[in-house]
């Protein structure tokens, strides 16, 4: 634990910042305890504040529930994420919409006719991808929040993951996320993380 050297201020006790970053891990395997299926609408009704560029809320769910489905996206796993997607309690496909402008009459009101503004798709696909990352993030700290662990994956078929799951809608796909409690005996050691003297430069 890092003792805080800011003065005391509004903010996270030091145990909370512990389980949200500096004593979290990202898990390698589960136990065998299971996930309450709610569990993805709490974590997501919380990760939904996170800011995005003008509301734009690109990010997409899919909950990987029945068994065929599962079975399907573990063959188009890395074979070093298999066995982390067969046997986490949930598992969700995070993309991206390229569609989010048709939204944002609805969730950027104040700006009348803010969708025309992206008539590029290309543009909008950068703008969704971007976007969505940031809220898989907001939803992978959120899951941490609400006392899960999540695995999020990128080792995977690019091309047959969206061909089989995101049929629907202009959408990228950004991330495999599991979600589970961590086995942490399986788990290695922290990695190090850079330095801030080599990460951020004052000018
Ligand atoms: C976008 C993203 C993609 C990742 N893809 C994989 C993956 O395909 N397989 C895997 O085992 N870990 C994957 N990871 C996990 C990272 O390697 C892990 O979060 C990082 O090493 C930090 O580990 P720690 O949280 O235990 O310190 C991914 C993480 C992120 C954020």
């Amino acid at each position: 634990m890092i003792t805080a050297t800011l003065p005391a201020r509004a903010g996270l006790p030091d145990e909370s910042l512990d389980l949200l970053f500096r004593e979290a891990r990202t898990p390698v395997a589960w136990t065998d305890e299971p996930v309450d299926p709610a569990a993805v609408r709490e974590i997501f009704e919380t990760a939904k504040f996170g800011p995005t560029m003008m509301n734009s809320l690109p990010m997409r769910l899919t909950v990987v529930e029945s068994a065929e489905a599962r079975a399907d996206l573990v063959s188009l796993m890395a074979p070093g994420n298999q066995e982390k997607v067969a046997t986490a309690p949930v598992v969700v496909i995070v993309s991206a919409d390229r569609d989010f402008h048709e939204t944002l009459a609805e969730t950027f009101p104040h700006l009348p006719g803010a969708g025309d503004k992206f008539p590029d798709r290309e543009q909008r696909g950068t703008l969704a991808r971007m976007n969505a990352t940031l809220q898989l993030a907001y939803f992978l700290i959120a899951a941490r929040a609400h006392g899960l662990d999540a695995a999020p994956m990128t080792g995977y078929s690019s091309t047959r993951i969206p061909a089989r799951f995101l049929a629907g809608g202009d959408q990228d796909l950004i991330a495999v996320v599991a979600l589970g409690h961590a086995d942490g005996a399986a788990t290695h050691p922290r990695n190090p993380r850079l330095p801030y003297e080599r990460v951020v430069t004052h000018v």
